[in-house]
Formats: C-alpha cells, sequence, structure tokens
C-alpha cells in the first residue's frame, strides 16, 4: 500500500472590488486592446484598503474545510504560498491558524512567488507521505496590488489579488497512476535569473518595493521551462499527455498559457483558464483556477489533472494529481 495525498475540499475567495481594464486608461497610457491582447487580461480583483494577504487565506480555508465537511480543529497543519504576508513575520500560514481558531498543529508559509502553490503542494505531499500530518490545507494568497508601482504601465495592469485552498487528506492507494491524489511532483529554481523578476525593496532596504520584471525576458524562460517540468512530472507519474484531462496553469498571460498547451500536445479544450477575470495572481492563481473549474463542472473526481508554474527566483515546477 501506498499513501496518497488526496484533494478532499477546495475554495476560494476573491476580493470585492472589481476593475476593469478601462481603469487604467484613466491614469495611465494604455489600452484594454493592448492588455486583452498582449496577456489575456479583461479585469482583476483588488483588495480593499487594510485587507490583508492573511484575511483573504482565511475566507479561501473557510470555504475549502466547508467543500471537505471539515472543522478546523480536524486539520494538523497549514501551508501558505505567499510573497505578499502581512508581516515580514509572523507567517500568513500562524495567522489563518489563528483566524481559523486552531491552537493545535502548525502552520507555516512557502516562498517561491508565483511557483509558490506547486512548491506549497509538493511540500504538504511530502509532509502526508512521511506521515507527519493527515490533513492539511495548503493555500495560495496574494494581494500583489500592493507591490505596484502604478506608473509602470507594463507591470501594474497585470496582477490582481485573490486566494484559493485545498484540504488534503491521507488516503492508501496502490502506487500506480490510477490512484487519486498527488502522484508525482517535479521543482526548480534558478537564481541567476533573479534579476528579471523581483521586488526592489524589502529587509535589507527599509521599504517594502515595488514589483520589477522584464516581461520578455521572462516570457522567454517561461514556456520552455513550463513544458520542459510538466513532462518531467509526468514522466515521474508515469502518464503522458493523452492522459491528461485537465492542465491548471498559473494564470500570468494567456500566451503563455497556449505556448504551453500546444508544447505538451493537448488543445486548450483542455487547460482551466481564469487569467481573463482574475489577471496574475501569483501564488493564488493555481488553487484559484482549480477551485473555479471545479465549479464550472470541468473538473471532476477521478480527472487527471497537471498543474505548472513559474515566477521569480526563477522558480518553476509542476504537480501531478489525481482529483
Ligand atoms: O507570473 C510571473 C511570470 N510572469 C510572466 O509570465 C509574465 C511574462 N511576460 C509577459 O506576459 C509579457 O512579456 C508582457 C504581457 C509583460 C508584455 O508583452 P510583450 O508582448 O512581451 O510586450 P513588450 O514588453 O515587448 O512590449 C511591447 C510594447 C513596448 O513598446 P515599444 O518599446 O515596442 O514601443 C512597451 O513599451 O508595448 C509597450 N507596453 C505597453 N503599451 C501599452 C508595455 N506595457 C504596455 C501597456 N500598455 N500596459
Amino acid at each position: 500500500m501506498t499513501t496518497r495525498a488526496i484533494v478532499r475540499g477546495v475554495g476560494h475567495y476573491l476580493p470585492e472590488r472589481v476593475v476593469e481594464n478601462a481603469w487604467f486608461e484613466s491614469f495611465l497610457d494604455t489600452s484594454d486592446e493592448w492588455i486583452r491582447s498582449r496577456s489575456g487580461i479583461e479585469r482583476r480583483h483588488f483588495a480593499a484598503e487594510g485587507q490583508t494577504t492573511s484575511e483573504l487565506a482565511a475566507h479561501a480555508a473557510r470555504a475549502a474545510l466547508e467543500d471537505a465537511g471539515l472543522a478546523a480543529s480536524e486539520i494538523d497543519a497549514i501551508i501558505v504560498a505567499t510573497s505578499t504576508a502581512d508581516f515580514t513575520f509572523p507567517s500568513a500560514a500562524t495567522m489563518v491558524q489563528a483566524e481559523l481558531g486552531m491552537t493545535t498543529g502548525f502552520a507555516f508559509d512557502v516562498q517561491a512567488v508565483c511557483a509558490g502553490f506547486v512548491f506549497a503542494l509538493a511540500n504538504a505531499n511530502a509532509l502526508i507521505v512521511s506521515g507527519q500530518a493527515r490533513r492539511i490545507l495548503v493555500i495560495g494568497a496574494e494581494t500583489f496590488s500592493r507591490l505596484m508601482d502604478w506608473e509602470d504601465r507594463s507591470t501594474c495592469v497585470l496582477f490582481g489579488d485573490g486566494a484559493g485552498a485545498l484540504v488534503l487528506e491521507a488516503a492508501e492507494g496502490t502506487g500506480q497512476p490510477e490512484d487519486r491524489g498527488i502522484l508525482a511532483s517535479d521543482l526548480h529554481s534558478d537564481g541567476r535569473f533573479r534579476e528579471i523578476l523581483h521586488v526592489d525593496g524589502g529587509v535589507s532596504t527599509g521599504r517594502t518595493g515595488h514589483l520589477r520584471m522584464l516581461g520578455k525576458e521572462v516570457f522567454r524562460h517561461a514556456i520552455e521551462k513550463l513544458a520542459d517540468t510538466a513532462h518531467r512530472a509526468m514522466d515521474k507519474a508515469g502518464v503522458n499527455s493523452s492522459d491528461v484531462d485537465w492542465v491548471v496553469p498559473h494564470q500570468a498571460n494567456i500566451r503563455i498559457i497556449q505556448g504551453t498547451a500546444k508544447k505538451m500536445q493537448l488543445p486548450m479544450d483542455n487547460v482551466v483558464v481564469t487569467v481573463q477575470d482574475h489577471g496574475n495572481t501569483s501564488a493564488a492563481s493555481i488553487p484559484l483556477a482549480l477551485s473555479v473549474g471545479r465549479e464550472r463542472g470541468q473538473i471532476r473526481e477521478g480527472d487527471l489533472v497537471i498543474t505548472e508554474a513559474i515566477g521569480g527566483g526563477l522558480a518553476w515546477g509542476a504537480v501531478v494529481l489525481r482529483w
């Protein structure tokens, strides 16, 4: 028998304020047409003033717990993937733990920027498979609107805020690809590329800083590295493209999503796309898309799902799971 980490529940939360592309036309030399055609983004949600990442995360966590039919006291651990935690420390995960009234178990953040949720899933899987936890809330939550330079049209039109969460639970499997749960993960990073996507602030500078991105450079790495990690994860899981029901990619740019699907030899009919409504929500984009994909009736129990993401670091990776 093999221990598998299966999805027991899923949920998400989006802040109330929806910002359409046209809003940026009022203060920037940009257009709805440029944003749509270059990125696929039509609108995004922005957190209200004072609304923190841990608040967004707690909302998504409650939705996932409700979907799972579980109380917070039945969870052993919380992992939050984020680059926009409320404070330098404590972690957003411990803030969520307190918010949920959970006084047992453990909680910590994973910081791998846009690839954060994939890294968090791989870590949660390892904790479950090694027997250190039976049920884990894995959350991706971000308030990237707080990192924007509103005078930089090449970045501020691309990002949004939100949160998504999964409840993973230990279950017995056979060790075969037909099992439900996480079948394989594949993680990479290469700090030589840190300058092409970074925040120019932090503890060492005394200010939060703003997101800086050489978009074309990141784009150049994205399709190649995402397709490569997806293929590696599929190989490890013992499956191939024709077995995949749904690709749930990081939602940064529709052209990256399309290019990667093509390299994976998968039609767009098999891809969950939410970038038009959420923009790039960094580590929150995959759990948001998983939750919306489930809500739309796209992802069903037994479906083979592959998630893939790349972001600052660079850090990138993929997870193959059977829903
Ligand atoms: O989630 C982390 C990973 N991040 C990503 O995956 C993002 C990767 N990169 C991208 O998605 C794309 O590179 C962008 C959407 C950021 C940009 O698309 P692009 O096709 O690479 O455009 P570009 O950067 O080459 O810019 C083309 C032109 C430039 O003008 P010139 O120099 O050709 O005259 C920019 O100044 O578009 C201009 N531009 C804009 N024009 C109107 C840049 N931003 C804007 C804007 N509105 N908001």
